[in-house]
């Protein structure tokens, strides 16, 4: 039955990993993967993730079974992080958190547990989102329709259009959106936006879905749960998906979570039951090792305090790395304005460079960046913004 089997074309984002990785040019820069990268080129391990490792090693006395919502103490730990510590307790019983393996394994947990709630609902995804959405929410058996969101000519969010296309959203029907740091544009809500859109979901009754994959690499911690905390404390029902992988830097760890928020202590008590047993039905329970850090880190105020110091070095490095680039490019002679950069958050911005330039950029100069021009800001340094600079420069004019 396997001859029949017809290849698949790479994935558009681990495919330039690889691709990268084969590359013999010395010059070569990859700005395709989302992964934070130090002045060096390299993607350490945090030191206060290195630290709680080290006493989890000394002091762990088991390795039996998790059970398939995770550690409690973790869910704990997360839910405070998301929702800060009033909402964490207003919510009391109305909220959930259960651990999954990674974001990607709390999104398909949580399109899983959509399917279970109303098969026939419909996910409305960003125009554009990360390149993964699609695909693992389509996976679960939930249809996908799409909303404007960015326009990439004025580089800024298509809000009245985001808005008058939602208006379609029925009760039933689920609205995803990037907590922060959107994936791959950049481009965030305000906050009046935030405050709109939570309006038309209690008009419509549609249900808000939000991908945090990336809280505290855009203004802050606290400052990146705005839209998350705004909607959890007025909405009736909210499903968020969150990410140690950026923050914590325990990217291959695979350490994650949904949280739920529903309308009464009942409704959540019976979600948790469904969400449990879509976990047991797909992989039994999460590993184990990222969460244990995170949770010990959370835990300890003077790891903590380290976590925070490290984690804002990474934040403010990006946020410097979007002026240089801006700055560098002006001086490499590009007229075009990329100013934009500057103003985008988190890890990565489009370049807005056509198909045509971007393979130029990956053949003849070993710059390696996704299909629809998204870079990876955190992936440029000292040793390659001008070898960079200069190639863009000259691909765009010939
Ligand atoms: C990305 O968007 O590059 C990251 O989220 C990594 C991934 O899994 O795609």
């Amino acid at each position: 039955m396997f001859q029949a089997l017809t290849p698949l074309p790479p994935d558009p984002i681990l495919g330039l990993s690889i691709a990268f990785k084969a590359d013999t040019n010395p010059n070569k820069i990859d700005l395709g993967i989302g992964v934070y990268k130090d002045v060096n080129g390299n993607t350490p391990v945090m030191r206060a993730v290195k630290k709680a490792e080290d006493r989890i090693l000394k002091s762990q006395t088991t390795k039996s079974y998790v059970g398939p919502v995770g550690a409690a103490d973790y869910n704990e730990r997360v839910a405070h992080m998301i929702l800060g510590e009033e909402l964490y307790n207003s919510l009391g019983q109305r909220r959930v958190t259960v651990q999954t393996p990674g974001g990607t394994g709390g999104l398909r947990l949580a399109a899983e547990f959509i399917h279970k709630a109303n098969a026939g609902a419909t996910v409305w995804v960003s125009d554009p989102t990360w390149a993964n959405h699609i695909p693992l929410i389509s996976a679960a058996g939930l249809n996908v329709e799409k909303y404007p969101y960015y326009d990439y000519a004025s580089h800024n969010v298509r809000f009245a259009e985001m808005l008058t296309c939602l208006q379609q959203a029925p009760k039933g029907d689920l609205v995803l959106l990037h907590g922060c740091c959107h994936n791959p544009s950049g481009a965030d809500l305000n906050q009046e936006q935030w405050q709109a859109v939570r309006d038309l979901a209690r008009e419509k009754g549609f249900t808000v879905f939000i991908d945090l994959a990336y809280q505290g690499l855009g203004n802050g911690m606290e400052e990146d749960a705005y839209g998350v905390r705004l909607l959890a404390e007025s909405l009736p029902e909210l499903i968020v998906v969150s990410s140690c992988s950026k923050n914590f830097g325990l990217y291959r760890e695979r350490t994650g979570a949904v949280t739920l928020i529903c309308d009464t202590a009942e409704s959540t008590a019976a979600a948790t039951t469904l969400i449990a047993a879509a976990a047991r039905a797909n992989y039994s329970m999460p590993p184990d090792h990222g969460a244990a850090i995170v949770q010990l880190i959370m835990d300890d105020p003077d790891l903590q305090a380290e976590w925070d110091m490290e984690l804002t070095d990474m934040r403010d490095r990006i946020n410097g790395l979007r002026s240089l680039l801006v700055e560098r490019i002006k001086a490499a002679g590009i007229d075009k304005d990329f100013s934009f950069i500057e103003r985008e958050k988190g890890m990565f911005s489009f370049l807005g460079v056509n198909l045509e330039q971007i393979q130029t950029l990956i053949k003849d100069y070993g710059i390696y960046l996704v299909n629809s021009s998204r870079i990876n800001v955190a992936s440029i340094n000292d040793n390659n913004i001008d070898y960079l600079t200069s190639s863009l420069a000259k691909v765009l004019s010939s």
